[in-house]
């Protein structure tokens, strides 16, 4: 693959616009497939604490930077890796608890990006969780922090409330669903859009219009998708369990699709969540 081009986040750190997620990466299959994504090319990787498998995505890295096949050419600094605080987590002392937790998990000095996982706004608590958040990136254990699953009176909150915008906002983003509105509150704040789900858990794959546009590329309909973020700014992590489709989804900058057919995809915005509400999670 082509070298992912970044994001360059509030603190300066450049993000890669394209990375792995691994969302029901079971912890024992982490290790091959962060290695594999490794291997093809991505250099962001997308974990959680709720995940169970940080460890297997920090002996990826570490393989990947010290004794692997990839450790010629491959520095720390090269991979880009997020974590997020689960929910059970929140509060000023316990996320500052559970970053050790997840840090000691991934077994690296510094954390590319922490997020808080859902605003569980019934909880309280997601203020005083992100100064947790911004103490580790005094500390310097984290390079960027954010929020994930925000909805805007929650953006609007945090900022007015801490005084500084998150730095991305994670969200479930995909052509069934484009989020218009918080991404244009996105632009308005700095923060960097980054989709979840961004596939629909696959099942946007079945869209005809996509597979018309995806066949007049001779790509497939995940590389069309997957395109169609890289196009619209968005920082993208689709997960894959396969090394052909690790692969295959991170060959997506060598076409480029229309303003035609990024309209045409536009129109297909139904409003449709594959996930949670994130009222609805707390
Ligand atoms: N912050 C949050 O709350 C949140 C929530 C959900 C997800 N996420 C993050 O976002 C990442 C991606 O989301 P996701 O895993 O839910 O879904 P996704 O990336 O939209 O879709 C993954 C599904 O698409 C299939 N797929 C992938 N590439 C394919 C290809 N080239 N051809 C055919 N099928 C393909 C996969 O099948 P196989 O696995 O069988 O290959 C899997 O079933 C997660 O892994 C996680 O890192 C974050």
């Amino acid at each position: 693959m082509s070298a992912s081009p970044t994001v360059r986040l509030a603190s300066g750190a450049e993000m890669p616009q394209l990375g792995f997620g691994l969302y029901k990466v079971p912890a024992e299959d982490a290790e091959r497939l962060a290695a594999a994504a490794l291997g093809a090319g991505y250099r962001s990787l997308d974990t959680a604490a709720m995940y169970g498998n940080e460890e297997g995505v920090g002996r990826a890295v570490h393989s990947a930077t010290h004794d692997g096949a990839l450790s010629q050419r491959l520095q720390r600094a090269d991979i880009f890796v997020t974590t997020k605080v689960w929910n059970t987590d929140q509060g000023y002392d316990a996320t500052l608890e559970a970053f050790d937790r997840s840090q000691t998990a991934l077994g690296l000095d510094v954390v590319d990006l922490y997020l808080i996982h859902w605003p569980c706004p019934r909880l309280g608590l997601y203020v005083e969780t992100y100064r947790a958040l911004g103490r580790l990136l005094s500390e310097g254990r984290v390079r960027a922090i954010g929020v994930s699953n925000f909805q805007p009176e929650h953006l609007l909150r945090l900022t007015d409330e801490i005084g500084v915008a998150p730095m991305v906002n994670q969200i479930e983003l995909h052509p069934w669903l484009q989020q218009r509105e918080l991404r244009g509150l996105h632009a308005e704040l700095g923060i960097a859009t980054e989709a979840w789900s961004p596939l629909a858990r696959g099942q946007v794959l079945q869209d005809p219009v996509l597979a018309e546009i995806a066949s007049a590329h001779g790509v497939s309909v995940a590389q069309a998708v997957i395109r169609w973020h890289v196009q619209e700014g968005n920082i993208v992590i689709p997960k894959a369990s396969s090394a052909q489709r690790i692969a295959e989804n991170a060959d997506v900058f060598g076409f480029e699709l229309t303003d035609a057919e990024c309209e045409r995809i536009a129109g297909l915005d139904r409003g449709l969540r594959v996930g949670s509400h994130p009222d609805n999670v707390n």
